[in-house]
């Protein structure tokens, strides 16, 4: 019995994938109290946000909707409301927010998010504000509990934080250097969550998962990692996010050609086509190097599906720059691309370069390339007519649909058979209305 037994709980989730899986932890912990998860963060008696500070309108969503729970606590003072996450975390976040937000009880960082549980039974016993950032992981950044959002699909962590330094970015400075877990670990979690728990598709997590295993005793290198899970017996494939650029080797693309059992999907972030803006951008690649990895993927996988992401309107970055990054759309036809407008980050080598960009500029530059981006997208369902793609059977809605590695939907009208959750090949026989079918073979 613990003073939270029973009581309800609420979590906001802010940011990446990273932020997203953490937050699947935070609601396991927060189970293992005996709480039960609502929705509404005004009714819950404990509401965690997971706070993302990568742009600042990431911040002023947390800000605004943290804000907006004064009443409801003035009115219940025994609620409880956490922030944790990157917000906290950054240099002077956590007084930023401690000041602005003088009603929330429980601050954190991303550090020790896996002693959520101890934070709050301190505080049943207290009652006093608990603010709590560490400048470093405490041994282990782990939890043994997790429920997860999605039944299909689970994320698993393999590396935190990120060495990289791009100047314009805030990640190293609040989730540290990049710390692996061991290949035991990961494969008893994804056997485990194949084998016992069903998942058809597992997402491998890390800021740049090319860097995994540098720092391990026993040196692994990310290729090796999806070898070894690939040994895992089950009808399952794995994908995973980020890839930078720079440590993309061709041991990589074998292995992901090789393997049926890793999708064949890629998010590779580029951010910028202009190879003056890379190089401003700490990036350590150029854009002919970048166009050689796609020449190769595209060579290895003619079927493999890419996105990527992209800031508009970086310090210095010129009509010329930009038209690069437009250029850079059309030659490689991108399945999807997250385009972003650049926001100046306190502590950041870039928020103190000279040559910002106009608010107003960034705006019509995204704009353009996001229409640019929707052409090249809908153009680019003719690619798939004829062609057969490996897909996951669902029904959706009541129909049959296989789901391709890059998440497009094809339709099988004359699906013969009862079964759903497993892998097939399916040929495309139709396109219409940017709507494709295809038949299961
Ligand atoms: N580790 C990944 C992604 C990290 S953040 C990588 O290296 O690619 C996700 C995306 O947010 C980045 O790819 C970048 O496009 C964008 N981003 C990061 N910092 C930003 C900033 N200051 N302003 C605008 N976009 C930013
Ligand atoms: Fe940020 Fe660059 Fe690290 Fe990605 S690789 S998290 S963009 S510093
Ligand atoms: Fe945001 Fe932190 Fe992820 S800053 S993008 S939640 S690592």
């Amino acid at each position: 019995m613990n003073s939270y037994q029973g009581k309800t709980f609420a979590v906001v989730t802010y940011g990446c994938q990273m932020n997203v899986h953490e937050s699947e932890k935070i609601r396991g912990i927060l189970s293992s109290l005996a709480m039960l998860e609502i929705d509404d963060v005004e009714k819950a008696d404990v509401v965690v946000f997971n706070t993302c500070c990568i742009r600042e309108g990431a911040e002023d969503r947390a800000y605004n909707n943290v804000a907006a729970l004064k009443k409801s606590k003035a009115e219940n003072p025994a609620k409880v409301i956490v922030i944790c996450g990157c917000m906290p975390q950054q240099k002077q976040g956590k007084y930023d927010l401690a000041t602005k937000l003088p009603f929330v009880d429980i601050i954190i960082g991303t550090y020790n998010i896996n002693a959520l549980a101890q934070y709050l039974l301190l505080y049943a016993v207290n009652k006093k504000r608990i603010i709590d950032i560490l400048d470093k992981p405490n041994s282990n950044l782990d939890s043994e509990f997790c429920v997860r959002d999605d039944a299909t699909n689970a994320y698993v962590n393999i590396i935190y934080g990120c060495n990289k330094f791009c100047t314009y970015c805030i990640v190293p400075y609040v989730r540290g250097r990049e710390m692996s877990r061991t290949p035991q670990t990961i494969y008893n979690e994804v056997k485990d969550l194949v084998q016992n728990k069903g998942y058809k598709y597992i997402t491998l997590l890390g800021q740049n998962v090319n860097s995994y295993g540098k720092d391990l005793k026993e040196k692994t290198s990310f290729s090796e990692l999806l070898t070894y899970l690939c040994t895992i017996e089950g009808d399952f494939k794995i994908k995973f996010m980020t890839s930078h650029p720079m440590d993309l080797g061709d041991d990589l693309i074998k292995t992901m050609k090789k393997e049926p059992k890793i999708a064949k999907a890629l998010h590779l972030p580029v951010q910028s086509g202009s190879s003056a803006i890379l190089k401003r951008m700490n990036r350590h690649y150029d854009i002919r190097h970048y166009y050689r990895i796609i020449r190769k993927l595209k060579h290895a996988m003619p079927n493999i599906s890419l996105s990527t992401d992209i800031i508009v309107g970086f310090p210095g970055e010129t009509e010329k720059d930009f038209n690069l990054t437009l250029k850079l759309l059309k030659k490689v036809k991108y399945d999807q691309v997250f385009a972003f407008m650049y926001s100046r980050r306190t502590g950041t080598p870039a928020a103190e370069f000279e040559d910002q960009i106009d608010e107003k500029v960034k705006n019509i530059r995204v704009n353009k390339l996001l229409r640019l981006q929707k052409i090249i997208q809908k153009e680019q369902v003719k690619k798939y007519f004829n062609k057969t793609y490996n897909c996951l059977i669902k029904f959706i809605n009541g129909v049959a649909v296989g789901i391709t590695d890059g998440g497009k939907e094809i339709y099988i009208p004359n699906y013969k058979y009862v079964n759903q959750n497993y892998f097939a090949n399916v040929k495309i026989e139709g396109v219409r209305n940017h709507k494709l079918s295809g038949v299961i073979k």
